[in-house]
């Protein structure tokens, strides 16, 4: 069975990530390694990721993390197909990192290069895990990005809505550090809401019932920081809001998923089963994935989360992307850049 084994490379954000991973032409995946170094130590102290102190710990971090990388997967440096990294969207310095130690090593063992796009990496995540044929509505949503896409083919991806203003994980991280609960925000706020009254505060929800699938966050981020001005302070009051604000969360992309589901289905002309997929590190959230699941089931939709390790960053995601485009003979020159902006 022919297949191609790829090393990944992932150092866009503040997690430095290498793995390897082995993609069969009938498209199954072994996963031979998954190493990732997060870098939440380092950014704690100031509430959210400095560049400056991401670009140096990716640069600590990247020649142990792919060393090991290779070393655990059991395979040999000669037995990669391939050399996949992130190029962008995100941190210049960190994506830079990855990057040039990506072609260093494509240069060095004679082997091709793809440079990736990290949100091609989440967009195909659920297929690391699962049999997820395209095509597929996705909620894309992580910290710098909220999207929906109609995905039906590798670099493929048609934008139905995407945010005007923050992103979903953004949305999470700043409620975290308004009511000073921790970095990163959305595990936080989570959990905080676990114990908290959904109800008690009646945050809006933006764009709700419009025609289009745009997102918009940046309102509840300020509704949430009066609330907390107007509140007591006290544990109850935020576990109440974090409650109010995830369910608020959740309500306007359930929200704006339905409208995209009516594009969809709109767009596709198909009107049997489909397939709903979430991506990105907001999809650990638990209640966002309860809601969806729900959702899905009523539309007539199968809905695939990928398991919580690979909605956050991680770069099995890079490599699969990376191995899915090798197999369709795309690669790219050493000189690929480094692209801090690059939609999908
Ligand atoms: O995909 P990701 O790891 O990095 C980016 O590409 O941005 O996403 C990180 C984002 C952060 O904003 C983080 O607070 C959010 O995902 N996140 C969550 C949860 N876990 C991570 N948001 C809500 N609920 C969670 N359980
Ligand atoms: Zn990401």
């Amino acid at each position: 069975d022919e297949a191609l084994t790829v090393l990944g490379l992932e150092s866009s954000c503040d997690e430095t990530a290498a793995s390897v991973l082995r993609r069969y032409a009938d498209g199954r995946v072994e996963i031979l390694s998954n190493i990732v170094a997060s870098q939440d130590e380092e950014h704690r102290p100031f509430g959210g990721v400095v560049p400056e102190i991401a670009a140096r710990a990716h640069m600590r971090k990247i020649e142990p993390i792919l060393a090991k990388a290779v070393k655990s997967s059991g395979v040999s440096w000669d037995d990669l197909d391939g050399i996949a990294a992130t190029a962008g969207p995100g941190l210049i310095g960190g994506v830079i990192t990855g990057l040039m130690s990506a072609k260093g090593l494509a240069m060095a063992l004679n082997k091709p290069l793809i440079a990736v796009n990290h949100l091609e990496g989440h967009a195909l995540s659920p297929r690391l895990t699962e049999d997820c044929a395209f095509p597929y509505l996705l909620l894309l949503v992580s910290g710098g990005h909220s999207q929906l896409l109609s995905v039906t083919g590798l670099g493929e991806y048609e934008r139905l809505g995407s945010t005007v203003d923050d992103a979903a994980g953004e949305a999470f991280d700043k409620t975290a550090k308004v009511m000073g609960l921790g970095f990163p925000g959305g595990p936080k706020v989570q959990s905080w809401a676990e114990r908290g009254n959904p109800k008690a505060i009646k945050f809006p929800r933006p764009m709700k019932g419009r025609d289009h699938a745009d997102f918009s966050f940046a309102g509840l981020k300020t509704a949430v920081a009066r609330a907390w001005d107007a509140s007591d302070k006290t544990d109850t009051a935020k576990a109440d809001i974090a409650a109010s604000f995830q369910r608020a969360m959740t309500d306007t992309m359930l929200d704006r998923v339905g409208r995209a589901i009516t594009l969809y289905r709109n767009a596709t002309g198909d009107t049997g089963r489909a397939r709903l997929v979430v991506a990105g590190g907001v999809a650990a959230n638990t209640e966002l994935r309860a809601g969806l699941k729900t959702m899905a089931a009523t539309r007539n939709f199968d809905f695939i989360a990928p398991p919580l390790k690979f909605c956050g960053d991680n770069a099995a995601m890079i490599a699969l992307a990376g191995a899915e485009r090798l197999a369709a003979g795309i690669t790219d020159g050493y000189d690929a850049p480094a692209r801090p902006r690059w939609p999908l």
